[in-house]
């Protein structure tokens, strides 16, 4: 009989925030490519009531997956995820934290910073050979230039500012080989936060047979990267765990080759809901910045309505997307990533290079099928 070698085994892999929509998408990859022979999935919300599709449902019923419901900021919840895990963990992948707009500081610090690193501290003691953290990429200083990762730091969201704390903080952390990825927006399926408020203005622009009009120019750079690359990155980094204490600490933007601006999805928006839409343009956007937080109840009054409209119209009672935009949304800062670092130290190549149609419609056709989105305004 042939002895199983130790290289034939797959790593066991650990999903923090696998319920949320990067990390049911990196569950859906490592179980749908046969790449680890047991995923535990750690969350607080259940996957039975976090709107997943048929398919990740499918991957999260399969028998590799196992879920354990926990509160990632209090420690006794984090340490019951982590230490009854019995054979060891290969990888740990941070996909968890608060993402919500809108919070309190108190909130980003508990529900980011706490979270992080009770589950860095944890992980140090499992003594994985590779912890992935998900930071952002709007970490970086506002201008037009592409940022590389040795640019010069300025957070610009809530978010992003207690993610730079978490990548300060983990310098701490010993005996832990981790790597920071900073990935401009994400978006496919499952896609709530990031390109999915836009598809929701346009429908509601269908809805009311209106032209879109937005904040500030076509220019203003809103680079993106579809979650199915994000996941192939995240799985090449666990690789290189081999070079070990090397490369601890590196951090990588993730993002695509298309340089992608607000024109770019507007234009897409446009194309899906049939709409017309114009800029209103730097000029007047900055008579609007001295109240942003009244244009944006304006905008958002105007919005409601046609919305629930629309869904009511097609049989829509509840469904967790809306068309609310917080005023972080709409600021005129521009997010604009170098990739090259990913690309040329590792040789990473992209699924998708560039944001497309067909790549926004599949979230679209997705939450259709889901009842979430209502069909009737989707051509
Ligand atoms: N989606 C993007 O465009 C994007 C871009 C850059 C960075 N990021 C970062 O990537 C990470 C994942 O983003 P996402 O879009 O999947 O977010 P998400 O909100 O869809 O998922 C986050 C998951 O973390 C879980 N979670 C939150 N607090 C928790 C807690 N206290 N205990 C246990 N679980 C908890 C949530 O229940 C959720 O399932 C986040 O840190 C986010 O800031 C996302």
């Amino acid at each position: 009989m042939a002895s199983t070698k130790l290289t034939d085994v797959k790593p066991r892999v650990m999903v923090l925030g696998g319920c949320g929509f990067i990390g049911r998408n990196l569950v859906e990859f490592l179980v749908d490519n046969d790449l680890v022979s047991s995923v535990t999935v750690v969350d607080k919300v259940p996957p039975q009531t976090a709107w997943l599709d048929r398919k990740h449902q499918e991957i999260f019923d399969s028998q590799k997956v196992t879920f354990k419901s926990a509160n990632l900021i209090i420690p006794a919840s984090c340490e019951n995820a982590f230490l009854d895990e019995g054979d060891p963990i290969d990888f740990i992948i941070n996909c968890a934290g608060e993402t919500k707009y809108g919070q309190t500081d108190p909130v980003y610090r508990e529900g980011i910073l706490k979270l992080s690193l009770n589950c860095a501290n944890l992980a140090a003691k499992l003594k994985v050979k590779r912890y992935v953290e998900i930071s952002s990429g709007h970490v970086y200083q506002n201008d037009k230039v592409a940022h590389k990762e040795t640019a010069k730091l300025e957070p610009w969201t809530f978010v992003a500012k207690y993610k730079l704390m978490v990548e300060e903080e983990l310098k701490n952390v010993t005996d832990l080989n981790y790597v920071v990825v900073r990935p401009a927006i994400v978006y496919g399926k499952g896609d709530k936060n990031g390109i999915v408020p836009r598809l929701v203005t346009g429908a509601v622009y269908r809805q009311l047979g209106e032209m879109m009009r937005l904040l500030w120019s076509k220019d203003l750079a809103m680079n993106t990267v579809h979650v199915r690359d994000v996941c192939r990155a995240v799985w090449l980094l666990c690789q290189r765990h081999a070079d070990g204490g090397a490369t601890r600490g590196q951090v990588y933007n993730v993002v695509d080759m298309g340089d992608t601006t607000q024109g770019c999805i507007s234009a897409i928006v446009s194309e899906i809901f049939n709409i017309n839409h114009d800029f209103v343009g730097s000029m007047l956007s900055s008579v609007y910045k001295t109240d942003l937080a009244t244009v944006v109840d304006e905008i958002n009054d105007k919005h409601v309505a046609p919305w629930a409209e629309a869904c009511a119209n097609d049989g829509i009672e509840n469904t967790p997307l809306t068309p609310y935009l917080d005023g972080e949304m709409l600021t005129n800062h521009h997010l604009r990533l170098d990739g090259t670092k990913l690309v040329s130290t590792l040789n990473f190549i992209h699924d998708i290079p560039k944001i497309n149609k067909d790549s926004v419609k599949e979230i679209l056709d997705d939450y259709v099928e889901m009842k979430l989105f209502p069909k009737s305004l989707v051509l």
